[in-house]
Parts: C-alpha cells; structure tokens; sequence
C-alpha cells in the first residue's frame, strides 16, 4: 500500500543569505556536518569544490565548527547554511520540495552513524538522511570510527581513539540501509562524488590540488 501524505511546502531562508539560488528540481547537494573534528577539514574542502551546495549542520557542527577555526560567518559566502534550530527539522521540507539530487553526511560522528543505523531521526542531519532515504535519494555517510585504532586531529594535538566494538558494529549495520553508501577515507568520498557528478552531467568547480 503506498501512503500519500500531503506536506506542506517549507523553504526556509537561511539566516543572513537572500541570494537567488537555482530553483531547477534535484539541482543542489545537501551537506550535513556533524560534531566531528576528525577529517573536518578534509571534508570541508572537498564540499567547498562542489556545485550548489547547501549545508545542514547539527547543533553540536556549529559548536564544533569554530573550535576548528571554522566560524559560520565565513562559510556563508559559499554555502547556504542551515543551523539545527528547530524540533521537526522544517529544513527538511526542501527534500519534498524536490531541491536536492544527492545528500552527504560528512564528516559523521559515531553518535550520528548510531542514529542513522538504527533509523533514529532527531537532529537535522539525521532527520535530512532517513527523509533522504524514504524519497530514494542517494547518500553518502563518511564514517570516522572506523578501525580498531584511529588517529584523529583534537583541536589541539593529535590523540590515539580505539573505537568499540559497538561504534564498529554501527558503521557495518549503516551499510546495509537502503540507499545509503559508506565511505571512510576522504579518498573513498571524494571518489563516490567523482562517480555521482559524472552520473548527474556535473562537474568539480575547482581541481583537488
Ligand atoms: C572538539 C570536538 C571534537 C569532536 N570530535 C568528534 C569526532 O571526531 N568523532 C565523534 O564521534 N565525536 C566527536 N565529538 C563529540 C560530538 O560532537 C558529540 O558526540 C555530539 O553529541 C555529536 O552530535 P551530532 O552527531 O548530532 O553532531 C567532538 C566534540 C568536540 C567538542
């Protein structure tokens, strides 16, 4: 049985941008961040060299973010930002509005491949990847806790983490949701982005090096 929600259409303006953006159906990425300092920079690097991107931060990104010298004020030129403000995630509207081709979550904290794994939805990135999945479309999670030994850049030194068993258990059980691919290397994303451009006639705006 199919069920038919009427929805009701929600674009929301992003604080402190009005710019006109591209309203042709499916033509953005939607770039959720979450609270993770490891692989930030490599993964913000690889979203600032994509076209139309737009990006959904979790509370905790935007505690995160500017720890790692990233303050929202400077992203705003590049992307639209959506902050994590309210209950429902409204945002997420935009998915039913037909906005976005591809959603990204990267990088991912072992609290969001948790969430995600077992279908939780109750921040915005969560609440942008399982809506993601339920209207079939394609998402990329970059899983950090990875490896039973992971080396990761605090804000202030580089510490040694063993991931559990059960955050390794989570990153196998994500593989297995629908419509969603798991990367762990900026590599392995910036590679399964190669594949999604070519896939949508897109290209990089700028090289890697
Ligand atoms: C500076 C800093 C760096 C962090 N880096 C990570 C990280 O690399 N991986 C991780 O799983 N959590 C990390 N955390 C903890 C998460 O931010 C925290 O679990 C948060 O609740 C995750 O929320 P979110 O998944 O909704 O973004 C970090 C926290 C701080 C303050």
């Amino acid at each position: 049985m199919t069920l038919v929600h009427d929805r009701p259409s929600v674009t929301p303006i992003p604080e402190g941008d009005t710019s006109p953006i591209d309203t042709k159906p499916r033509s953005r990425f939607a770039w959720c961040v979450t609270g993770s300092g490891h692989f930030l920079d490599e993964s913000m690097a690889i979203a600032a060299r994509l076209p139309q991107v737009d990006l959904f931060l979790s509370a905790a990104a935007e505690e995160v973010l500017p720890i790692y010298q990233m303050r929202i004020e400077d992203l705003k030129p590049a992307f639209r930002v959506f902050r994590d403000k309210t209950a429902s995630a409204v945002p997420v509207g935009m998915l039913y509005d037909d906005v976005y081709h591809t959603v990204i979550v990267a990088p991912a904290t072992s609290n969001t491949v948790a969430k995600c794994a077992f279908g939780i939805s109750d921040s915005l990135p969560t609440n942008m990847f399982a809506q993601a999945g339920k209207l079939g479309i394609p998402g990329v999670v970059f899983a950090c806790d990875t490896e039973p030994v992971v080396v990761t850049k605090s804000p202030h030194d580089w510490v040694t983490l063993r991931p559990r068993r059960i955050e390794l258990d989570n990153v196998e059980r994500l593989r297995g949701i629908d419509h969603c691919h798991v990367v762990t290397t900026p590599a392995e994303l910036e590679a399964w982005l190669d594949v999604r451009l070519i896939e949508l006639s897109l290209a990089w705006t700028t090289s890697s090096s």
